[in-house]
């Protein structure tokens, strides 16, 4: 299957059929934000559900959690965020445009010289990449507060409240999905660096003994994940971070890495983050979050394994994976996403051949039956060529066509979406036979 050579032919269908819209297009745009139209809602819906039933389903010993976006300030102390979270930042003083000093050509930089203008480029100076804003209605005694950089702060500052109330007990973990902000210098290629993103992160709470064990258990669980939402093993690789390689907080990493077409990207980041986090937050708010083993007594600030993944990128992932142009016998190209039937945004579109002859009331029937167990698109305009076109590009794994036959024979046609083969389906059985390849297979 050919792959996408660049992100321009999935933007043209990002906006064509109603996947990803650019944020606030009629006022024209705003920088690395995007809105998510009706399909892309749900299938970036569908990625965060197999993530989270990934979890907290499959797992007796990992619970959930909401935290909200805005958080004491102090947090950010803590964490390291305030103090460290920046990028080397340079402006060019003719053009005004702002680079990161470490991507830049060693020549642009040994020269001073701004690689788009030739203007002069200023010395670099440390942006922290934190949005600010501010708390309370009178703006001189309102406090500086931030928009989450992470979603693992939330879990991180939870962990007392979680092993007051859940019964779980170590090892357990918490998982979390929601937006963070950055600021980034330089965002870009579509949604794979945006300034608002959502994360998929799960904390991981164990004995220090044990952290090595818990960090490889992780590990291999992680990369199995990437199976069940249809990401061929082929365009994943895996990197172990060497010791110069290390986040201030982490013992040790690992990257979950996707060939996109602008090369080997990272999509999830797991971590060995040691005791870190406890400890500092114990330490900015003076209050304990140790843990008692209630078998042994023994008590101990416990290591967290992270697993980090980015839903927006998943979501760029799974779509790159999904996207074919297939030259037919007939020379002519069709444009299809091979979505993995869990993910397809639509599970099944029912067309009736035309309106007429009871065929839109019995499609309708139809379309209402099916409806409580999947997501369905009706649409009974147009030619029956052009409607499967437009659901190949959606993704849709099945279309159900009703047709003269179907008034004597209570048969209905199922076109697969990946062959293109049809076949005659009973009415009666058509909700378990589509049950069971949309949501098993
Ligand atoms: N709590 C650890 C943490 O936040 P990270 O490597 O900075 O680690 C984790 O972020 C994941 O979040 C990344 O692997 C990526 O998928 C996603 N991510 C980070 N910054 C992003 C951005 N600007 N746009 C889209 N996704 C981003």
């Amino acid at each position: 299957m050919a792959r996408l050579e660049s992100f321009d032919k999935l933007v043209s269908l990002s906006k064509r059929r109603g996947f990803i819209f650019q944020s606030s297009e009629i006022y024209g745009g705003i920088n690395a934000c995007y809105d998510y139209g009706p399909l892309g809602v749900e299938l970036k819906r569908n990625v965060k559900q197999t993530w989270w039933n990934a979890m907290t389903r499959e797992y007796d010993n990992i619970v959930g959690l909401d935290a909200a976006i805005l958080m004491h300030p102090k947090v950010w102390e803590a964490s390291g965020h305030v103090g460290g979270f920046t990028d080397p930042l340079v402006d060019c003083k003719k053009c005004k445009t702002r680079f990161r000093e470490d991507t830049l050509p060693e020549a642009n930089m040994n020269d001073k010289e701004c690689p788009e203008c030739g203007g002069e480029l200023t010395d670099s100076r440390q942006f922290n990449l934190m949005f600010k804003t501010q708390m309370g209605a009178v703006e001189e005694s309102a406090s500086t507060i931030y928009l989450r950089p992470e979603t693992a702060q939330g879990i991180f500052v939870n962990f007392p409240n979680v092993v007051d109330t859940s019964r779980q007990q170590i090892p357990f973990g918490i998982a979390q999905i929601g937006k963070a902000f950055r600021n980034e210098i330089t965002p870009g290629n579509f949604i794979f660096r945006t300034r608002e993103f959502e994360q998929m992160e799960m904390q991981f709470f164990v004995n220090p003994e044990e952290s090595d064990e818990w960090f490889e258990t992780w590990k291999e669980r992680r990369k199995a994940f990437y199976d069940t939402i249809g990401i061929d093993p082929d365009n994943l690789r895996f990197h172990e971070h060497g010791p110069d390689e290390l986040a201030h907080y982490a013992r040790a990493a690992f990257d979950v890495e996707y060939k996109f077409p602008i090369g080997w990207s990272e999509l999830e980041g797991i971590h060995n983050r040691s005791d870190f986090d406890l400890k500092q937050h114990a330490e900015f708010s003076g209050k304990n979050m140790s843990y008692r083993d209630p078998q042994t007594n023994q008590v101990y600030t416990p290591f967290i394994i992270e697993t980090s993944a980015g839903c927006d990128r998943t979501t760029l992932a799974v779509m790159c994976e999904a996207y074919e142009e297939e030259t037919l016998e007939d020379g002519s190209v069709r444009t299809v996403m091979h979505f993995h039937p869990r993910l397809a945004p639509i599970k099944v579109a029912i067309l009736p051949l035309v309106k007429k002859g009871g065929l839109k009331e019995l499609a309708t029937e139809i379309k209402d039956d099916l409806k409580r167990h999947f997501n369905v698109f009706y649409d009974e305009k147009g030619a029956i060529g052009r409607r499967y076109r437009r659901m190949d590009e959606a993704g849709t794994p099945y279309c159900v066509t009703i047709d003269f036959d179907t008034l004597e024979d209570k048969a209905v046609t199922v076109r697969d979406r990946d062959s293109m083969e049809q076949i005659r389906v009973p009415i009666g059985e058509l909700q378990a036979w589509l049950a069971e390849r949309i949501l098993i297979r």
